[in-house]
């Protein structure tokens, strides 16, 4: 394969394809000059998992005795900049935020693959939640995610030529599989610093899961917050319906070229369904079975 395809050429680097300029160069710099602290916490996945989202669940959990619900800058700011990413937004050059000023518990997401990260990450001893979805449901978001992004000079790019290219692993941060098995590897080698969920897990048991993701980033709900329901509120206040609707993420930008609505579609699980033929579904399931399933990853059936 030659990375071309999807909205932009993708180049092939230590067995995983990345964008050069708003991937792989940004890499090489966070690589270089990323100092992580014990204290910060990396939410992780690979593009169209539910970064957004727990971006907000994470900004929400960590930041919330900071601000009050109706002054809570994730209602005029797009999750995105809240969470700043790695690679794209602070080791771009020139860097648009300096990242020894962020306030702390410093939170950053990154899409890059368990083997390149830079080494500090690993070495600081700081917390990392890893995103994972349903690989029939990713090609979905991503296909439409890319018609979006994609040049109106250039044709569209039917569903058929998005799956070719995704099963063969050719999609922003692909091969897809070997992304999840990177880091459901290093959640089985080290729990305690890695938070393994599944956006099927996320969207079927909400509260749970933010109350786990709130424990394993050391800061449990009090009985006084259950009792003042905090949990349900951040529900509430960021679930896909309110966040896709408020202004910022409807009709701002993120830079240039990306418009925050990309990050909102459908948020739901199983919308594969409605596109995919039996063939290609059972194909994807397959790759995912071969690649992942001696692994436990998928051990109960997808919700
Ligand atoms: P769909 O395209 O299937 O709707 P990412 O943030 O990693 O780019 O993932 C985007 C996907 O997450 C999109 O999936 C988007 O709609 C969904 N999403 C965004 N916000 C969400 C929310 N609050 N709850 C559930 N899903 C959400």
């Amino acid at each position: 394969p030659n990375g071309k395809g999807w909205a932009f050429d993708l180049c092939l680097y230590e067995g995983f394809w990345y964008e050069r300029l708003f991937g792989l160069e940004g890499i090489m710099f966070a690589q270089e000059y990323f100092q992580a602290r014990p204290t910060n916490v990396f939410l992780i996945s690979t593009p169209k998992s539910g970064t957004t989202w727990l971006k907000a669940l994470i900004f929400a959990i960590m930041k919330r005795t900071c601000y009050t619900n109706s002054t809570h800058p994730l209602l005029t700011t797009n999750p995105h900049e809240c969470i700043p990413f790695l690679e794209f937004r602070l080791f771009r050059e020139p860097p648009v935020t300096d990242v020894e000023k962020l306030p702390s518990p410093r939170l950053f997401a990154t899409h890059i693959p368990y083997m390149l990260l830079p080494k500090s990450i690993l070495c600081s001893g700081c917390k990392i939640v890893y995103v994972c979805r349903d690989s029939k449901d990713v090609l979905i978001s991503l296909w439409y995610h890319m018609a979006k992004m994609r040049s109106k000079d250039l044709p569209p790019l039917s569903l058929e030529e998005g799956f070719k290219l995704f099963s063969k692993g050719l999609s922003g941060y692909g091969p897809f599989w070997d992304h999840v098995l990177g880091y459901w590897n290093a959640s089985m080698e080290c729990p305690q610093r890695f938070l393994f969920l599944r956006y099927e897990e996320l969207k079927k048991e909400t509260s749970i899961n933010v109350r786990r993701l709130a424990e394993f980033l050391g800061q449990p709900f009090s009985m006084e917050e259950e009792r003042e329901r905090v949990v349900e509120e951040i529900i509430k206040l960021f679930s896909f319906k309110r966040l896709s609707n408020l202004e910022v993420n409807k009709n701002g930008s993120l830079n240039a070229f990306t418009k925050s609505d990309v990050f909102f579609r459908k948020g739901e699980v199983g919308d594969w369904s409605n596109h995919l033929t039996t063939q290609m579904a059972e194909s994807l399931d397959q790759i995912t079975n071969e690649k992942l399933h001696e692994f436990r990853l998928f051990r109960e059936p997808l919700v």
